[in-house]
């Protein structure tokens, strides 16, 4: 059992004290690594909490464990296999590095192909994926694809029909190209979606609609027996899991609708915080120092929740991204052992888009009562072009509600007054370019791990998702009865 002793007696300082006890506090607790500024100075980590966390890290073999990670040893211990998202941007063992380097190559051949017409007339792409298969690629077209459109790509994940058909409103069938992407090529969501995109074409006389469809998945004999040419199935490794899986050919509208190019700099960009996460000491490192910050409020404060705001269009849904990828990951009870953790795990992930946020959920953070660590998530650079200085407002506005949450204000009046001492950290980028977001998300991804290894949980299954599936598809095949409640929902909905 970790001992979180040390950690737990830590002194519990205000934020306002720390800064006035500690002239190099700001020193301390910034870094900057691969064009992102990262400041936890208005957290209340310290020296000493860092090297508390250190010497629980050390406990829990976060530098053995990360090794195992990024040398491609089963680390996903409940299903009996390796990890190696990172081999994806070449940082990994050397076969697998090879083996995703060369399904690199294939997507790319596709795409020329592709580009040259080969496929026929291509404007628009439909992507059908759901979770990791569709919230990565989603994230980045949505971040990146604002100037230079390519093709027009529609991310749908939703069973519900009403998605697909706002897309096919707008898209024309014969031009139309559609990538099915699912790692098991088994989801029921995903398949559905992709016979109603095959319909479709079929009832607007596309000549041979399955000669435009495209795979991404690791299991490609399935995809065959779907239907879909082997040619234009773009596998990827069994190690790679879903919610991780936007660096490889999942990112496929990434790579087309961006161009090769980004794409490459986004892989660039990852690998670099790859390095960074894999050298760095504990105390300059930011995957590490972020996680220490995570499990500071969640299991000495008692946080269950917090909340990343971009403050910044482009990434609006990064805080839905995050969200796959730390609930489903340390959403879990059990240790990678399978004994209970007996502590808390993952914080409930939640969060928005600012300004829009300030004059809807704001109020809680400053006056209600509960601690929600707030992440702001910032760049320095304009998306916009406007005359009038938005983007100005929009940084000075994050910066501002982080130095309100921290100070406060005391008033007479109880209902005016702002106790104050409310953390958050700040992720300043340069710039949101393909290089600086893929290093970014390679942060998040490193930090739900440190977060595992600590709670000595195993990140990578999500075994919690099963159960409601299965149920699902009794109900589909109309077998068995199961509560009163839901019986009677069914009975309401169907007859
Ligand atoms: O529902 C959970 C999940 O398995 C996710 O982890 C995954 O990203 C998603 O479903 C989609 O799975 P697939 O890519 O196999 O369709």
């Amino acid at each position: 059992m970790a001992d979180w002793s040390k950690i737990e007696a830590l002194p519990s300082s205000k934020l306002t004290e720390l800064f006035a006890g500690d002239p190099d506090r700001l020193a301390t607790l910034s870094l900057d690594v691969s064009g992102i500024h990262f400041d936890w100075s208005k957290t209340h980590l310290t020296r000493d909490a860092i090297a508390a966390f250190a010497e629980l890290a050390k406990a829990q073999d976060l530098a053995g464990k990360r090794e195992a990670l990024f040398a491609g040893a089963v680390v996903n211990v409940t299903e009996g296999r390796a990890v190696e998202h990172t081999a994806e941007r070449g940082e990994g063992k050397p076969e697998s590095v090879a083996i995703a380097a060369a399904s690199h190559a294939r997507m790319r051949a596709l795409i020329d192909a592709i580009e040259a017409e080969a496929l026929g007339p291509v404007r628009h792409i439909l992507h059908v994926g759901i979770g990791g298969s569709a919230l990565g690629p989603h994230l980045l077209v949505d971040a990146l694809g604002r100037e230079d459109k390519r093709y027009d790509v529609a991310i749908v994940s939703n069973v519900d029909g009403v998605a697909l058909e706002d897309v096919f409103e707008r898209f024309d069938p014969a031009a139309t190209l559609l990538v099915i992407a699912s790692k098991t090529f088994t989801t029921t969501e995903t398949m559905m979606n992709a016979e109603s995109v095959l319909q479709w074409m079929t009832e607007h006389n596309v000549e041979d609609p399955y000669g435009r469809v495209i795979a991404l998945t690791a299991a490609p004999q399935k995809a065959m027996d779907w239907g879909v040419d082997e040619t234009r199935i773009l596998p990827f490794a069994e190690s790679v899991g879903g919610r991780y899986s936007l660096w490889s050919t999942i990112g496929f509208p990434a790579a087309i609708g961006l161009g090769w190019d980004k794409f490459e700099e986004l892989l660039e960009g990852a690998a670099e915080m790859d390095r960074h996460f894999r050298l760095a000491a504990l105390h300059e490192n930011a995957p590490a120092l972020a996680a220490f910050a995570d499990l500071y409020y969640t299991q000495v404060r008692g946080a269950e929740t917090r909340a990343p705001f971009a403050y910044d269009e482009r990434l609006r849904l990064l805080p839905s991204y995050l969200q796959q990828l730390e609930m489903e990951s340390n959403g879990k009870a059990v240790t990678a052992d399978g004994q209970p953790v007996g502590r808390p795990t993952a914080a409930i992930t939640w969060g928005g888009v600012g300004t829009d946020a300030q004059h809807a959920v704001f109020q809680l953070l400053h006056q209600g009562t509960h601690l929600v660590p707030v992440e702001f998530i910032a760049v320095i650079e304009a998306g916009d072009t406007l005359a009038e200085d938005h983007h100005k407002a929009l940084l000075l506005n994050a910066f501002a509600q982080g130095a309100a949450l921290m100070a406060g204000k005391q008033v007479e009046d109880p209902a005016r007054s702002y106790s104050g001492d409310r953390p958050s950290s700040t992720l300043l980028l340069d710039d949101l370019d393909a290089r600086t977001l893929g290093a970014l998300i390679a942060f998040y991804e490193h930090r739900v791990f440190v977060n595992g290894v600590l709670l000595g949980i195993n990140s990578f299954d999500q075994f919690g998702v099963e159960l409601g599936k299965e149920m699902a598809k009794e109900a589909a095949k109309g077998g068995g009865s199961f509560d009163p409640s839901t019986d009677d929902l069914i009975k309401r909905a169907f007859g």
